[in-house]
């Protein structure tokens, strides 16, 4: 039974209500954030939040996640087309963690089409706007 998951939003998604608002929504981080935490408690989970644009932080809390959290949600913004090192940092960590995108990354660049982080997660949810991190959170508490 998952109880406490950590949720990460990698590179300018600090940015959000602010960048490209036809793609990613008017609303902002706050409020992003409030109702994870909100999604997250219904569900009789504890949430903790990390938002950085560098890799190696990303990396640093992937590695301390693994004795202190169930399960992880991840957006990695454009780290997810080619960082090879926080792919091997979800693998290493062996807790699961669902890769999350607000837009739906196969309708998009080309580029955005490949994941190089999908084969280490349980699973991809794309597109759905914020609704991709409260669709996690249900996926994880059912796991
Ligand atoms: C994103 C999609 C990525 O391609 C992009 O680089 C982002 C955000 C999303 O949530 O839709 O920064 O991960």
């Amino acid at each position: 039974m998952i109880k406490k998951i950590l949720v990460i939003h990698g590179p300018n998604l600090n940015l959000l209500g602010e960048r490209e608002p036809d793609v990613y929504g008017n609303n902002g981080i706050d409020t992003l954030n409030s109702n994870i935490i909100d999604r997250a408690n219904e569900q009789g989970l504890e949430c903790e939040i990390f938002q950085s644009n560098h890799e190696g932080a990303i990396i640093d809390k992937l590695h301390s996640a693994r004795k202190n959290f169930d399960g992880v949600i991840i957006n990695a913004g454009a780290y997810t087309h080619y960082s090879y090192a926080i792919r091997d940092a979800i693998s290493a960590i062996k807790i699961p963690c669902i890769e999350v995108h607000i837009s739906n990354v196969d309708a998009r660049d080309a580029f955005r089409a490949n994941s190089v982080i999908a084969p280490v997660c349980k699973g991809t949810i794309s597109g759905f706007g914020f609704g991709s991190y409260y669709l996690a959170i249900q996926a994880l508490s059912e796991m």
